[in-house]
């Protein structure tokens, strides 16, 4: 972790990595550069008719001339329009395809940093980077970076045709334009901040609403609601003092541009009316300039918006940037091998591992030979659970090795290895759907007969079709609306329809009544069937079934053996069960 918070952000670096997500089809981005040349070249040719018809038609009384101009104009209008349209087209396509390829990558980095991110990291700062940081910076792609190409044709080809107009009028614009230059960067920079912070304080509410819905039931039992409001509006106060703050640093920073553009505007109508009075210039070529100015005026302050809004955008975007700056503690092996003709044995050698420097595990090695199963029991915290993620590889060992047959599990791709082993964790996760959407996540295309079947081996069925929708009732946010022995259940059925070889279970704490404890037990009984199985025991029956006891005490093997040799051992498996922990 200390490797992400060393880390120098600067805005260069991270716009970079930002706009490395503009992974558009070149087409497009030619289409939208081809399309506003048609666009701004039309919307150039709107003034020089003016300037025609003020010189030339109105004065003279040009018919001719005016007939044409009267067939052209909606030609010219219409061509416009159709520029514009597939300008907008292509704009979308551009925002679109570069935000999902975002989303796609921040999403398959979450999944790749693993476990390990997901202990270290609370829900609702994860939450927010995905709410807000990421639609935050899909603005880049939706709207700036497509406006400031459109703007910026504009802005260059007007640009070009002023200076050929009027020498003095376009230095006097552009003398003003970079008048902005001179203040704005102030302003720019206190409203950078001022809005980092804001967006600081938008994480902290956000992360607080967050946790105040996730705890709607303690926050009840406690009776705890006025300090759970409380607390958050605290937050919200904080949040609208800096938003205040932002509104203000932004207003005056548009204050400065619309002043500094204000001062050129005048100098060009100072100027040119004296041009005019001396017959420099034309009513007709001056009338044209002053549109051309406004567009001008229009595109740069369009552009300036943009790439403060840019800039400010990359600033909220440094913690995204960091985010995908982590590199994932597992790495997918270079030499892979396969499971072909894998019978399920588990080797586990002198394993050591500990968490954030804190030695957890000393020494470990046990055998499970395949079909068979190991309980792992001891005290809690002893390291149990750990033992288990180690060998689903979702942490790496420190020293020593765990092999799948006679092959180390670092050099089986993750997904094969993770394919051929099932996890029932003590708290059992269910989405907040039905059924049949929770147990089919076991094999996400398995038929409803297999998932029937399924749930008819996890003694699950007969509960299933008495709830009011069957298969189809929604279980609520983290299956709640279930008991704990209906959703252990539920995730054996899930286990049945993976169908693994090797089977890691962590029991649940909880005790259950005595007839879901027996249904359980049944369906467990009937899972673990012929399947490679550790069992971290919590219950006397699962420990009585097991074919191997393995006693954990602070991170080592204190004891092991059949039930009946600790029993007789009289030693530490003995002191658990006479301490009342089976
Ligand atoms: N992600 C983590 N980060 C830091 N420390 C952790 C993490 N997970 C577990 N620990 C610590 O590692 C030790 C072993 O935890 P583990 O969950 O393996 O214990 P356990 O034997 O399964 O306990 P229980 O029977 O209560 O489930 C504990 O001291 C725990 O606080
Ligand atoms: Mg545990």
């Amino acid at each position: 972790m200390s490797e992400n918070k060393n880390l120098n952000v600067n805005f260069w670096k991270v716009y970079l990595w930002a706009l490395s997500f503009f992974r558009v089809q070149i087409k497009f981005v030619l289409g939208l550069v081809f399309c506003g040349l048609i666009a701004t070249a039309v919307e150039m040719l709107l003034p020089k008719y003016l300037q025609l018809f003020i010189d030339t038609i109105y004065p003279d009384k040009n018919m001719e001339l005016f007939i044409i101009s009267f067939i052209i104009l909606p030609i010219l209008i219409i061509l416009m329009f159709y520029a514009k349209t597939l300008i907008n087209r292509f704009h979308n396509i551009i925002g679109e395809q570069s935000s999902s390829s975002l989303q796609y990558a921040s999403l398959n980095h979450l999944y790749e940093l693993g476990l390990e991110y997901y202990e270290n990291n609370t829900i609702g700062e994860t939450f927010d980077l995905f709410n807000t940081s990421i639609k935050e910076l899909q603005k880049l792609y939706r709207e700036l970076v497509p406006e400031i190409i459109k703007q910026t044709i504009i802005l260059f080809v007007c640009l070009l045709i002023m200076f050929q107009m009027s020498l003095i009028l376009t230095c006097t614009i552009v003398a003003s334009c970079f008048l902005y230059f001179l203040t704005g960067p102030f302003f720019e920079k206190r409203a950078s901040v001022i809005v980092k912070e804001a967006a600081k304080k938008l994480t902290e509410l956000n992360q607080g609403v967050f946790n105040g819905i996730s705890a709607i039931p303690d926050v009840l039992i406690y009776s705890r609601v006025k300090w759970s409001i409380s607390k958050i509006l605290n937050q919200h106060v904080l949040y609208s003092k800096y938003g205040m703050k932002r509104t203000l640093w932004l207003y005056l920073r548009g204050a400065v541009r619309r002043g500094s553009i204000a001062i050129g505007s005048l100098g060009v109508f100072y100027i040119g009316a004296i041009l005019v009075r001396s017959d420099s210039m034309s009513v007709g070529e001056f009338v044209s300039y002053t549109t051309y100015s406004y567009i001008v005026v229009r595109a740069f302050t369009e552009v300036i918006t943009c790439m403060t809004e840019q800039k400010i955008l990359i600033a909220q975007a440094e913690k995204l940037y960091i985010f995908h700056q982590r590199r994932p503690q597992l790495r997918e092996p270079s030499a892979q091998k396969n499971l072909y003709s894998f019978r399920g044995d588990i080797n586990v050698k002198n394993v050591k591992f500990g968490y954030n420097g804190n030695e957890v595990l000393k020494d470990i090695s046990f055998c499970i030979p395949s079909g068979k199963t190991v309980a792992l029991v001891g005290e809690s915290g002893g390291g149990k659970t750990t033992v288990s993620k180690l060998i689903g590889r979702l942490y790496d060992s420190f020293g020593g090795s765990i092999c799948l047959d006679e092959v180390n599990i670092n050099e089986i791709p993750r997904d094969e290895l993770l394919e051929n082993m099932g996890f029932v964790f003590q708290d059992t996760y269910l989405f907040g759907k039905t059924i049949m959407e929770n147990i089919r996540f076991g094999k996400p295309n398995a038929s409803d007969e297999e998932v029937y079947e399924a749930a008819k081996s996890a003694h699950a069925h007969e509960f299933i079709k008495e709830l009011s929708e069957g298969y189809n009732t929604l279980v609520g946010e983290r299956g709640i609306k279930l008991s704990g022995g209906q959703k252990q259940r539920i995730a054996i059925a899930r286990m049945f329809i993976k169908n693994p070889k090797i089977i890691i279970l962590d029991e649940a704490t909880s005790a259950l009544d005595n007839n879901s404890e027996k249904e359980v037990q049944a369906a467990m009984i009937s899972l673990l069937k012929g399947r490679t199985t550790l069992v971290i025991a919590h219950r006397l029956s699962t420990i009585i079934h097991a074919d191997k006891i393995i006693v954990l005490q602070a991170g080592r093997i204190i004891e092991e053996g059949s039930y009946e040799e600790l029993i007789n051992n009289n030693g530490a498996f003995l002191m658990l069960l006479n301490g009342g922990v089976y």
